[in-house]
């Protein structure tokens, strides 16, 4: 089997990405996977998200989504709030384009399922040492630094509530496959294992890391003999790891765009692949790090 897989392409509104977007579906369909898959943070707006799945859609392999916490951010002119859009609106978005938001409904095919989820941080990723007070983890500010979601996500749970709904559904997703599963692999927007995250030792860096994602959720992967792979998104650094049995890695763009004649290049390094057969998993010519690193950067929000 083999599988392409990118996510946090951060898509401009108005058709500013329609060529970064056309030359990643280019890119996935001479790969010829079986499965596409999108691990989250396309965009804050639904109706981006929309244009970019129809022009990300490939034909001739599975197609599927994980929402991102971008994706899920409500939106200042109205409409679905977070928890509406994450167990609603992207599903049906994704249906309607041909992807399958797995965070719903797992994909399975033969022996192998693909499990999804948002994922969820519970500060488990903080660095002890920085010793900063729990509550500004809670409160998402520290010394002028914000993370995002404060501002942006309206479900009424907390960060630990949250982290703990999404772990019991993957728990139920896994118990709940066929008998004759024998691979699993695990795609999250949000990272299950802290040795995925880039730490560098200064702030405010340090003190973001620790809403990269959940020990918790990485717990549940490593209790399940059958898991083989995970895919993340969230970090805009790229990385891949071995734990225990399990291949773990992010596979983010980023918010760096080239210019035109350079899209093709950025496009390789951001699709990664990987082959899984009874020999075993290879990720070939995988690149690790920020590939935007010197890039124009860009951001709609
Ligand atoms: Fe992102
Ligand atoms: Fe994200």
């Amino acid at each position: 089997m083999r599988i392409a897989a990118v996510s946090d392409l951060h898509v401009l509104p108005d058709g500013q990405d329609r060529n970064l977007l056309q030359a990643i579906q280019q890119r996935v369909e001479d790969l010829q996977p079986d499965v596409f898959v999108i691990a989250g943070d396309i965009s804050d707006y639904l109706k981006v998200l929309v244009d970019s799945l129809s022009l990300l859609h490939v034909q001739g392999c599975k197609n599927l989504y994980v929402a991102g916490n971008h994706d899920i951010w409500f939106e200042h002119n109205g409409g679905p709030g977070s928890l509406e859009k994450y167990s609603h609106e992207i599903g049906a978005i994704c249906k309607r384009k041909g992807f399958l938001h797995i965070p719903d409904q797992p994909y399975v095919t033969e022996d192998t399922a693909f499990v999804g989820s948002i994922g969820w941080y519970d500060y488990s990723f903080r660095q002890p040492e920085l010793d900063i007070k729990i509550e500004h983890y809670e409160q998402k500010e520290y010394r002028g630094a914000v993370w995002y979601d404060l501002f942006r996500v309206d479900w009424s749970f907390n960060d630990i509530e949250a982290t703990n709904l999404f772990n019991q559904k993957l728990e139920y997703d896994l118990q709940t496959l066929p008998n004759s599963i024998k691979r699993i692999v695990y795609v999250s927007h949000h990272l299950p294992f802290r040795d995925l995250t880039v730490y560098k030792n200064r702030l405010p860096w340090d003190f973001h890391s620790a809403f990269m994602g959940a020990e918790s959720s990485g717990r549940i992967l490593l209790n399940d003999e059958r898991i083989v792979l995970s895919i993340s998104g969230h970090s805009h650094v790229r990385n891949l790891i071995k734990v225990g049995t399990i291949t773990a890695m992010t596979v983010p763009l980023g918010y760096g765009r080239p210019a035109d004649e350079d899209l093709e290049e950025l496009v390789e390094k951001a699709v990664a692949v990987i082959e899984i057969s009874d020999d075993g998993l290879q990720v070939p010519n995988f690149i690790k790090g920020d590939i935007c690193s010197g890039l124009p950067y860009v951001s709609s929000r």
